[in-house]
């Protein structure tokens, strides 16, 4: 394994009625901004359950966070930030909102633009709001990580920006919270935590190390789990291990001593930034057309995948022939769980592709060395 340095601080408490320790975890602070999204907080009743938690305190909402957040609610939020002197931004929702927080929570100890400084340039904070979260979708781990992903609808451009100051203080994850997700944003999320360990486990180094044990084991538990979830959506024991999966599969763990990909991601955040699609869909497309194009020479990690995410003896196989297997078993799961996986089952065709291809940044990693024209065949062959 390659050297690392690893420490994730968040607090994690996981069980039915997580909630019922807002108001203990929530004790230093006085001046809470409550971030979340369309209402479905409010249908729920979780809504009130936070709102018991929060019972003395001063408390500004910030409702309307859209999936696929845009910069107006981030910009919206530093100023309710700086007007109401707030120090501790609440999430209550899946990744879009827990992601609008986090750059609210930078932005408003900026003096610069949000956008500009930490999107565009990636240049580091020295200051943030702290932040916690109360989980209510599963999939994209935002609750576990110091990373958040906003649109710029002006440009475009879908892109992240992380820093440890952004690790949420504490997550509440309550399993059962998610039982009323509608069953295609249960789905997105599922793909999402999936694709989110192939980002890690199709790069290097590929001789053996833990890490990539950990990515197999949890990539067959997506899948266990998955198939009672969507028969079941208010298993306990499916839900639940989802909702674990999710933040293991992106809160640093299974990438130490190795390198990481990402580029799946970042040919989706193209596709959601044009088309507004959930994310965990555009991956289910974008993924393995991706890893179609770059899997030459990395066809024994396939064998290796094969064999113990979904138990297939690839011995009598070449190397492209297992990794075009591995390939089509990724695409039927993605299927069987009733995603889309290709362009047009979401009524996208090509007229703006070629422009999405050049708004996409290039890019060099372990598995690939993509530049424009690379990345628009990936889409083209998506189509
Ligand atoms: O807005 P409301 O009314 O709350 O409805 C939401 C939303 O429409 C609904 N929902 C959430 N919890 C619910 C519920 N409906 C009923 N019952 C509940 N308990 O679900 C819809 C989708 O929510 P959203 O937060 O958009 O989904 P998700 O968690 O998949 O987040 C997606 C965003 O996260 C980014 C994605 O790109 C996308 O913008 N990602 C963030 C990452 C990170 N920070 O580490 C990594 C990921 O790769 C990803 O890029
Ligand atoms: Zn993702």
């Amino acid at each position: 394994m390659d050297g690392f340095i690893f420490r994730n601080p968040v607090k994690i408490i996981f069980k039915e009625g997580a909630v019922e320790h807002l108001k203990e975890e929530i004790k230093p602070y006085n001046r809470i901004l409550l971030v979340y999204g369309g209402g479905s907080i409010k249908k729920t009743g979780i809504y009130d359950k936070v709102m018991k938690g929060l019972e003395g305190k001063s408390v500004t909402e910030l409702s309307g966070i859209i999936p696929n957040p845009e910069t107006t609610k981030v910009y919206e939020g530093i100023e309710l930030c700086r007007k109401n002197d707030i120090d501790f931004i609440l999430a209550v929702g899946g990744g879009s909102v827990i992601d609008s927080a986090k750059a609210i929570a930078a932005g408003a100890k900026l003096d610069g633009d949000f956008w500009d400084e930490l999107f565009m340039k990636k240049n580091d904070i020295t200051d943030a709001i702290p932040l916690g979260s109360v989980l209510t979708m599963v999939g994209t781990g935002s609750e576990m990580n110091s990373g958040g992903v906003i649109t710029n609808p002006d440009v475009k451009i879908k892109c992240s920006y992380g820093n440890p100051l952004l690790y949420p203080v504490f997550s509440l994850l309550d399993p059962t919270f998610t039982y009323t997700v509608p069953k295609i944003q249960m789905v997105s999320g599922i793909v999402d935590m999936f694709s989110h360990i192939m980002e890690v486990y199709f790069s290097l180094p590929d001789d053996d190390n833990i890490s990539d044990n950990l990515s197999e084991s949890l990539m067959a538990a997506v899948i266990r789990n998955a198939r009672i979830a969507i028969k079941n959506q208010e298993d306990y024991g499916a839900r639940s291990n989802l909702m674990w999966i999710a933040s293991l599969a992106i809160n640093g763990l299974l990438a130490l001593g190795k390198g990481e990909d990402w580029q799946s991601h970042t040919l989706e955040h193209t596709l959601s930034a044009y088309y507004h699609i959930p994310h965990g869909l555009g991956l289910a497309i974008v993924h393995p057309h991706y890893l179609k194009y770059v899997y030459k020479g990395h066809g024994d990690k396939f064998k290796r995948f094969l064999k113990r995410v979904f138990d297939v003896d690839p011995s009598e196989m070449n190397e492209d022939e297992a990794a075009e297997l591995a390939i089509s078993k990724i695409q039927d799961l993605f299927k069987e769980l009733g995603a889309p996986t290709k362009l047009h089952e979401m009524d996208i065709d090509e007229s703006r592709l070629e422009e999405m291809a050049m708004n996409t940044d290039e890019f060099k990693v372990d598995y690939s060395d993509l530049k424009h024209e690379d990345i628009l065949k990936i889409y083209k062959s998506a189509l």
